[in-house]
């Protein structure tokens, strides 16, 4: 598939059928993350796999009881490490350069697992410490976004984007 054609093929995904995702499936999104670009080559990303129901239970609560995700066979949570950014860059490399560098990995999994036939979607509401507690995630390290995977049972229809028009300015703001 062509690039374009995957950016704007990728919908969010919120209904899952229950076929399992391979190990290898997941190892091809982790990888893509892990290629994504960061400020300084810092990689401040971590990743959580998680497959136990009871688990993906309490995350969709946590997430402001977003059932879908539970549904999912499995959930990454993208984790940003504050520490390492903050190394490099200090205030800016952590409140910045850290979640950007993350989202630039959430996005190349997004894409990979729509190349490769799988639904997603990036979920960033939930309860932030709450999610902290039951991954064990230790201090410094954010939980940025919260990845149901799975493949679709859904179809849903493009969801309107702002045009190019409205959104550039040429020269100036
Ligand atoms: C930072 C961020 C947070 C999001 N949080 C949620 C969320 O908590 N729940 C959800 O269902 N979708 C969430 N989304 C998905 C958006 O709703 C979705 O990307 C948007 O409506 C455009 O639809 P599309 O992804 O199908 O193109 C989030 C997306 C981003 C980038």
């Amino acid at each position: 598939m062509e690039v374009l054609e995957v950016i704007k093929g990728r919908r969010s995904i919120r209904a899952f059928r229950s076929k399992p995702i391979s190990f290898e499936s997941v190892k091809k999104l982790l990888d893509a993350a892990r290629w994504a670009p960061s400020a300084g080559n810092i990689q401040p990303w971590e990743f959580i796999i998680v497959r136990k129901p009871e688990i993906k239970k309490k995350l969709a609560e946590a997430a402001l009881h977003q059932y879908f995700i539970e549904e999912a066979p499995v959930v990454i949570v993208v984790c940003a490490d504050e520490g390492r950014s903050s190394q490099g860059y200090g205030i800016r490399g952590k409140t910045l350069y850290c979640l950007q560098d993350t989202a630039a990995a959430i996005q190349n999994i997004h894409l990979v697992a729509y190349s490769l036939g799988l639904g997603t979607c990036w979920v960033g509401a939930f309860r932030e410490e709450e999610v902290r507690k039951i991954l064990q995630i230790p201090g410094g390290i954010r939980p940025v976004a919260i990845i149901p995977i799975g493949h679709p049972a859904e179809n849903p229809k493009p969801r309107q984007r702002r045009s190019i028009h409205e959104i550039v300015h040429y020269e100036t703001f």
